[in-house]
């Protein structure tokens, strides 16, 4: 007998209940009137007299433990029960969450774009600061002091001395700061490019932002010349456009090549035929460039006789207006994501 209720003990010990219908089956083995306790309570009759009472306690303390369990799990029942009716309901037939994945920016595709071309002709990419002493922005690069040339690009002046230029930080206008800098520091040959941004006094308009970002390019070794220029500008533009993309150098001037050109493709937009990107003409400017001035190779400490290049320079912003059709300058930075998701994968 004793050795029976041990093992009920056991058993309730050990009981888990996780459901409505497994504590219904609880309560029929330990509590109800046909339970194995009350079978226990019945076999009393059959125990010694003197035995008993010893039992009897057994018992009773068994069928409150029995009790207490079945309490317990019936709370915990109950409380699973009021959880699941308070969370909303699942609605199965409605649409899925897309699984929309991040989209590289235009600017960014159209720079390693860039890069990818050139870096397979030889350039490798350089880097320079976009706080720029005067010298590197304008100095160096043969932008006398109160020349003229220095209006073409609207300047943000960080310090600013009046009547001496010389001491002036500022933020560069443009690339070429990182032309100065790599010819200082490096013997030719030099072949490298340079993107990054910079920035200009401009009010913000579809048409111009005070920040946008260039690609600098430049190539000084023995014997470089204007046909090579030619050459590798031609290359990029046919890896990068469209085939059959026209292109060509309108005489142009800069104060740090000599002679300049900038360079034309025909539009993107219409084909050549016309339309208000190209302004009816057909052509549209891509970059600036030119043979680097002997006098700018000689402020960097290169001999000018013995070392000759080629620069470049041109807008990221502009080409992706063309290879996209981007016709606000302002989308590109103003994180529309209807905007961006549309180059999704590119
Ligand atoms: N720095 C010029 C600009 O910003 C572009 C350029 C670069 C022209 C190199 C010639 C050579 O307009």
């Amino acid at each position: 007998m004793l050795e029976n209720v041990k093992a009920i003990y056991e058993e309730i010990n050990h009981y888990t209940v996780a459901s409505k219908e497994q504590l219904e089956q609880f309560r029929m083995r330990f509590i109800s009137r046909k339970g194995v306790i009350t079978e226990l309570f019945e076999g009393l009759k059959t125990i010694p007299a003197a035995d008993r009472r010893a039992v009897g306690q057994e018992l009773n303390g068994l069928k409150n433990l029995a009790q207490e369990r079945f309490d317990a799990f019936s709370q915990h029942v109950d409380d699973q029960q009021t959880s699941a009716n308070s969370a909303p309901p699942v609605d199965l037939t409605l649409p899925t969450v897309p699984n929309l994945t991040g989209t590289q920016h235009p600017l960014t595709l159209v720079r390693q774009r860039i890069i990818q071309i050139f870096e397979r002709i030889g350039f490798n990419v350089a880097d320079g600061p976009e706080i720029e002493s005067d010298w590197y922005n304008f100095g160096a690069l043969n932008f006398p002091d109160n020349h003229p040339a220095r209006d073409m690009q609207d300047t943000f002046f960080v310090d600013k001395k009046d009547n001496d230029p010389s001491g002036d930080m500022l933020l560069r206008t443009h690339t070429s700061n990182v032309q100065i800098r790599l010819m200082e520091h490096q013997k030719p040959p030099i072949r490298s490019i340079m993107p990054g941004r910079v920035y200009r006094n401009e009010t913000i308009s579809a048409r111009a932002h005070c920040m946008f970002h260039q690609v600098e390019g430049i190539y000084i070794d023995r014997n470089v010349g204007f046909k090579d220029l030619k050459d590798t500008l031609y290359h990029f533009v046919k890896e990068l456009f469209e085939p059959g993309t026209q292109i060509r150098f309108r005489p142009s001037y800069f104060p740090f090549t000599e002679p300049s050109a900038e360079i034309d493709i025909s539009c993107q937009i219409c084909g050549g035929k016309g339309c208000n990107i190209c302004k009816q003409s057909g052509w549209v400017e891509i970059a600036g460039s030119g043979m680097v001035d002997p006098q700018v190779i000689a402020n960097c400490g290169i001999d000018p006789d013995e070392y000759t290049g080629f620069a470049f320079g041109m807008g990221i912003e502009r080409i992706t207006q063309l290879k996209y059709v981007v016709n606000d300058l302002r989308l590109y930075t103003e994180n529309d994501v209807r905007f961006l998701r549309q180059f999704e994968g590119l």
